[in-house]
């Protein structure tokens, strides 16, 4: 293969492995509101607030704004509790920029159920923050919005399984730049593309935390990129900071203080758990303002690598652990 073949093939890969798409047809970045997504794309429909406010999509909520928009709806046990959660994570690291220029936005997908009173429940039970807007409204116009977002999924969205595509979109809607993300994207990531990138740079140096405070790149173990991805955005392990509630309870200690095979089972089915009335999860469940611990499918290597990665740390951290007194 020829040098300039084998770059080419390098750039093809590199393009390839960015997690996003811009929405076609692909536009340049510009600076003036020369959006091709403006009002004559974006259906300007009313919602409802949380707090029972009218607003339209277009002119209320993303004309000239830097937002982040998913679909959920509260009646979801697993996948939509896992994104509020890491939404939450982003709206922590962005700090009081959210609210001011960089908007957050849950739009219900099962508006029949969401009342705003619904919302605004859901809202506090993940102590969401100004800046953050819960949204419901008529099903036609959500699901109207869904389609100009690329977000709606055909076919799937008959069934009885109310599953939903799993992103969030976030964009500046006055340059046109539009990207499709995990939700399970770091949520440094994320609030890096929210506070830097979608606003060229312009305020890099307003961000709260930046990047630079993530955790140092190095290899950790398979229970600990987990840990990572799918707890992190709930569970503390001995890092809770100060004044800084968690969704869940703190996680260092728990392999000494719970039963094996109660800690494991948990891990694979917890919905299972609160249904069969274990006492235990019923009492947790209580505590933690009747939020119930996603199902998170978990397979049995994955449970025994994160439940060997909590213990480790409970271990590493013991010594301090106890001169706290056990906290
Ligand atoms: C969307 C939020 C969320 C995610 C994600 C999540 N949890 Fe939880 N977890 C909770 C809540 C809330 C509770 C408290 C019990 C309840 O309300 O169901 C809990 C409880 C627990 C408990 C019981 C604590 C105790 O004192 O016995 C363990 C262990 C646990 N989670 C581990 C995990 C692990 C490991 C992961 C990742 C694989 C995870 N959780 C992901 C929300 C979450």
């Amino acid at each position: 293969m020829s040098g300039s073949w084998r770059l080419l093939l390098v750039l093809a890969l590199f393009a390839a492995s960015v997690p996003y798409w811009p929405l076609q047809p692909q536009q340049p970045v510009a600076e003036q509101d020369t959006s091709p997504w403006g009002a004559n794309y974006f259906p300007n429909v009313p919602l409802l607030t949380q707090d029972g406010e009218k607003v339209h999509f277009f002119t209320d909520l993303i004309s000239n704004k830097v937002v982040a928009i998913n679909f959920i709806f509260t009646g979801c046990s697993d996948s939509c509790p896992v994104e509020t959660a890491r939404l939450r994570q982003v709206q922590k690291i962005l700090g009081d920029r959210v609210g001011k220029d960089i908007f957050l936005y849950s739009i219900s997908i099962d508006p029949y159920n969401d009342t705003p009173a619904t919302l605004k429940r859901y809202a506090e039970k993940f102590a969401i923050g100004p800046g953050w807007t819960l949204l419901t409204g008529e099903a036609a116009d959500i699901e109207q919005l869904r389609r100009s977002l690329g977000l709606y999924i055909e076919g799937l969205e008959n069934g009885r399984s109310r599953d939903h595509n799993l992103s969030l979109i976030i964009g500046n809607q006055a340059t046109g730049r539009w990207m499709k993300v995990s939700p399970f994207e770091n949520p440094y990531i994320l609030a890096d593309r929210l506070g830097n990138s979608l606003h060229n740079w312009k305020q890099a140096s307003a961000m709260t935390h930046d990047y630079a405070q993530a955790p140092a790149v190095r290899t950790p173990s398979s229970g600990e990129q987990l840990f990572r991805t799918r707890c992190s955005s709930c569970h503390t392990l001995g890092n809770a900071e100060p004044g800084q509630r968690a969704i869940g309870p703190d996680l260092l200690g728990v392999t000494r203080q719970r039963e094996a095979s109660w800690l494991a089972r948990w891990l694979k089915e917890p919905d299972r758990m609160l249904a069969d009335q274990d006492p235990l999860a019923m009492l947790l469940y209580e505590q933690y303002n009747r939020l119930a611990m996603p199902n998170l499918r978990l397979g049995d290597t994955d449970i025994r690598a994160l439940i060997d990665y909590m213990e480790e740390e409970t271990a590493r951290l013991q010594t301090p652990l106890a001169a706290k007194g056990n906290q």
